[in-house]
């Protein structure tokens, strides 16, 4: 343990990272997918000689400037925040293979700003040829950082093989293009830019469920409907991307996958699966909404309307996230570094040496509660919380110190087959760490009292 553990109550850490990514994404992807709309629309109003409906365009690229610098830019750093505190030891793995990659997405970051700006502040001021142009030099830029950072996160699912031969070698950035085109990169980024034009779309129809003056109404309606087609790439190709990127996962991720298909009938596929399931639907009930609502009645389109559509965009981002940091586990980069931030190729070498031994955080002490709670933190705390989120307490049922002892002792030296290791890294440390944190374990417990006599149905576990 290089760095200390933030403790998060409740909602546990990893959680407030998703939540500052959804948050995050739903602008950022908006800002790729609305700087090719903003120009396209304008040279469409210009081409249709639209001209009555060129203050509500200025309007929505307005919307556009605030929500996408500032919101954008703070969640951004946000997602800094909460990644060094939450995952310090896999920010820093990523920092040192991609220092590059995030210098060149500062300069695309850069230049997507100052043409936003530009492109707001100088309608009806320069040539509308000149000013479709600032409107592409943006849609490029801001497509630049999604190819950017599409690569570092496509990463942490698939880093391949050649960056994983190297990986601990203090060589990995020599393989920093095979592992910034690695096996997910090309679907992963057709389905984010598949997201950017729905969002694009989406945030389209808030701005324009406003006009309300009658003299609009017919430049209305063909604008709400010529704004629901950009959802149509999505629902089109999401089939096709998503089993194109399942193709490209490892195969235990597919396995997790699969297994919860095969169980549909008996209703007992996995949590990942109706996870994934969710975002499919999602995706086509937002399909659904904007036909019937915008496109088959844009006279009516309301901005409860674009707001519920909004609010089923969120629904699909998050269940996308989830799924994807789920498929993940029990890694954060997969078949390199678990979720804890323990190497894998470090694990012999700790179960020798110990656990707390290796940390510079390691309390002063030789109480095993406070030196089981350590290990606790350093090991479990980035999945589990004591008493919330996939809360400790209460997974650990009623199990006694024995029991505890027994399910560690399947976490230190799992059984191929056990179902543990899909979802959890190996619990390591030596003997006596592992007993500390069974001792630890036992206080959060709450063990039946035994009646006198008789034995009741968990003691025997
Ligand atoms: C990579 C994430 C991750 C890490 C790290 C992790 N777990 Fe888990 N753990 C899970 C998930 C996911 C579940 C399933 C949760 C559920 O069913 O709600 C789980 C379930 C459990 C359960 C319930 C199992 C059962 O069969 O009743 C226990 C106990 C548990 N974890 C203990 C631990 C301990 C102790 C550690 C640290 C040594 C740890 N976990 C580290 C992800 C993790």
């Amino acid at each position: 343990m290089n760095y200390p553990v933030w403790e998060v109550p409740v909602i546990g850490g990893p959680w407030v990272i998703g939540i500052v990514s959804i948050f995050h994404v739903l602008i950022a992807w908006f800002a790729v997918g609305g700087g090719l709309y903003l120009p396209l629309a304008e040279r469409k109003l210009y081409k249709e000689g639209k001209e009555e409906w060129l203050p509500v365009l200025m309007r929505h690229s307005r919307f556009f400037l605030v929500l996408t610098s500032a919101f954008g830019a703070v969640s951004g750093v946000g997602i800094w925040f909460s990644i060094g505190l939450v995952q310090p030891e896999a920010t820093s793995t990523l920092i040192h293979n991609f220092v590059f990659g995030w210098a060149m997405e500062w300069v695309f970051f850069v230049i997507e700003l100052a043409s936003a700006a530009v492109y707001y502040y100088t309608w009806n001021r320069v040539p509308r040829e000149l000013h479709l142009k600032v409107g592409y030099v943006y849609a490029i830029s801001s497509f630049l950082t999604l190819v950017i950072i599409n690569g570092i996160l496509a990463f942490m699912l698939t880093p391949g093989r050649p960056w994983l031969d190297v990986a601990g070698t203090g060589h990995e950035a020599s393989r920093f293009w095979l592992a910034f085109f690695n096996p997910t990169y090309f679907p992963s980024l057709v389905l984010r830019s598949l997201a950017c034009l729905s969002l694009a779309g989406v945030y389209a129809l808030i701005t324009y469920s406003r006009v309300d003056d009658p003299a609009l109404e017919k430049t209305k309606i063909s604008m709400i409907r010529w704004s629901a087609q950009w959802l149509l790439p999505m629902v089109l190709l999401l089939p096709v991307v998503l089993a194109w990127f399942l193709l490209m996962i490892p195969n235990e991720s597919r396995v997790i996958l699969q297994q919860g298909m095969t169980t549909i009938g008996i209703g007992a596929f996995t949590q990942v699966t109706r996870i994934a399931m969710l975002t499919v639907l999602t995706t086509f009930t937002i399909a659904g909404v904007v036909y019937f609502f915008a496109y088959q009645s844009p006279k009516d389109f309301s901005l409860g309307h674009a707001i519920a559509v909004l609010g089923l965009a969120v629904v699909a981002t998050a269940s996308t996230e989830y799924a994807r940091e789920t498929i993940r586990k029990p890694f954060v980069i997969e078949g390199h570094m678990y979720s804890n931030g323990i190497r894998k190729s470090d694990v012999d070498k700790i179960n020798s040496q110990g656990y707390l031994t290796a940390s510079m955080w390691t309390p002063d002490t030789m109480d095993p509660v406070k030196r089981g709670e350590y290990v606790f933190r350093g090991q479990c705390m980035s999945c589990h919380t004591v008493s919330g989120y996939r809360s400790m307490k209460r997974l650990l049922q009623q199990r006694d110190e024995k029991a505890i002892k027994k399910l560690l002792e399947m976490l230190h030296n799992p059984p191929k087959d056990s179902p543990y290791v899909k979802y959890m890294p190996p619990l390591v440390g030596t003997p006596e760490e592992i007993d500390n944190l069974a001792v630890y374990l036992t206080t959060l417990s709450k063990p039946p009292i035994p009646a006198s006599g008789a034995n009741g149905p968990m003691a025997s576990r």
